[in-house]
C-alpha cells in the first residue's frame, strides 16, 4: 500500500500496528509554506501553512522512526506525489491512500498519477471529502473525486474508496 501525505507518519504508525504483513510505502515532500503550490495554500490546511523548517524537519525525523520501527515493512519515499508516482510500475499497489494536497487541482493530480499505480481490484482512496470544518476549504476534493468516478464509498472521518477495475 502506498500512503501519500504521512506528516509525521501517526496513520502509517497506525497501518502498520494493525497490519503485521502490510508493506507500506510512505510518501511525502516535507515542505514549508513557501515552496507550496498556491491551491493548496488557499485551502488553509495547516500542513500547507508550515512556515517553521525545523518543525518540518521534526515531522520528517518523526515519520522515519516510525518507518525504523518497522524495518522491512515500511519504506519513505521523499518527493512530490506525482513524481513519486511515475517511479512505481503501473498496477504495483493493492491500494493507495491520498492525504496530500486537498485542494481539487492537488487530488485531481494524485489521483491521476496515482491511480494507474493501483492493481485491478484494489483500492484508492483518501482523506477529507465533505469535511466542512469552516477554518478550512476542502470542498475541491469531493470535486476531484467527482471528476474521476461515478460513485465512491464513504468511510469514517471523511474518507472515500473507489474499486479500482
Ligand atoms: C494531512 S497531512 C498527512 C497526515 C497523515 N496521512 C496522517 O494521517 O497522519 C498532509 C501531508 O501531505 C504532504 N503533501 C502535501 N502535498 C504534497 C505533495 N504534492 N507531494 C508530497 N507530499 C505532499 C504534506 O507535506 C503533509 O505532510
Amino acid at each position: 500500500m502506498a500512503e501519500v501525505g504521512v506528516l509525521r507518519g501517526k496513520l502509517s504508525d497506525y497501518l502498520l500496528r494493525r497490519a503485521p504483513g502490510l508493506h507500506l510505502t510512505m510518501v511525502d515532500n516535507w515542505l514549508t509554506t513557501d515552496q507550496q503550490p498556491e491551491a493548496y495554500r488557499a485551502t488553509r490546511d495547516d500542513h500547507a501553512l508550515h512556515t517553521d523548517a525545523a518543525r518540518v524537519e521534526r515531522h520528517k525525523r518523526d515519520a522515519r522512526a516510525v518507518a525504523d520501527r518497522y524495518r522491512g515493512q515500511a519504506e519513505i519515499v521523499e518527493g512530490w506525489s506525482a513524481k513519486v508516482a511515475a517511479r512505481f510500475p503501473d498496477r504495483h499497489f493493492d491500494a493507495v491512500f491520498l492525504d496530500a494536497d486537498h485542494s481539487e487541482a492537488g487530488v485531481r493530480a494524485d489521483i491521476t498519477a496515482w491511480l494507474p499505480k493501483v492493481k485491478m481490484g484494489g483500492w484508492i482512496g483518501g482523506h477529507d471529502i465533505d469535511n466542512e470544518d469552516p477554518r478550512f476549504d476542502f470542498s475541491g476534493v469531493r470535486r476531484a473525486v467527482d471528476a474521476h468516478f461515478s460513485a465512491v464509498d464513504l468511510g469514517d472521518n471523511f474518507t472515500w474508496f473507489a474499486r479500482v477495475e
